[in-house]
């Protein structure tokens, strides 16, 4: 990385993922906003329009934000774990993490969240360093670099098992969204 600059993530080619995006996947929402959501990596439809979460899983994490009384256009900054798209939608490989870590490290810098929500396994591991057990780590707080960090069930985790039932992780994960917006007012 030579110029940490967020324009320049638009012509990355640090990693082998720059071969095969059509777009790189920067940001979605409000910079100025006291909560940041990272994801794991853009899917098909985040690759064709250079938005984070616009595809299903975004559109129920949008859904459930709003639920909860958060709007994705005003209350939080979103983006992903790697800014482009893995082929066959893959997980990120560790060096393709590795490569990513700068930018994301920037976002976090120019956003300077007070609450970071980590939207799946990959953002937990990549800001955690903390592999799998998601059923354990979601809905329990964390501390890191002196911000309040939330690990959450991946919205492609919830349209896998889509049980609306009290106890299911649609629920569960509405209420660390709500956690999360209850938070944010104690500030
Ligand atoms: N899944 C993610 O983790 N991020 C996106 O932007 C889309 C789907
Ligand atoms: Fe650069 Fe990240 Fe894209 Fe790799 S995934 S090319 S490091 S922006």
């Amino acid at each position: 990385m030579t110029l940490h600059s967020l324009e320049n993530c638009g012509v990355c080619t640090a990693c082998d993922l720059s071969r095969t995006r059509q777009t790189v996947v920067i940001s979605r929402g409000d910079p100025a906003a006291s909560l940041m959501l990272i994801g794991e990596a853009p899917g098909a439809k985040e690759d064709e329009s250079g938005r984070p979460f616009v595809g299903r899983s975004g559109q129920l994490l949008d859904q459930l934000l709003r639920e909860v009384g958060l709007d994705p256009d005003r209350d939080l900054y979103i983006c992903n774990a790697v800014k482009c798209r893995p082929p066959g939608n893959r997980r990120p490989k560790k060096g393709e993490l590795l490569s990513c870590r700068p930018w994301l490290d920037l976002q976090i810098e120019l956003v300077n969240p007070e609450v970071i929500v980590l939207v799946g396994s990959t953002a937990v591991e990549a800001i955690l360093g903390i592999k799998g057990g998601m059923t354990q780590l979601r809905g329990q707080w964390q501390h890191w670099q002196e911000r309040s960090v939330l690990p959450i069930f991946h919205p492609s985790y919830l349209l896998r098992n889509p049980s609306k039932a009290e106890g299911a992780p649609t629920d569960l994960t509405r209420q660390d969204l709500d956690a999360v917006r209850r938070r944010l007012c104690e500030r």
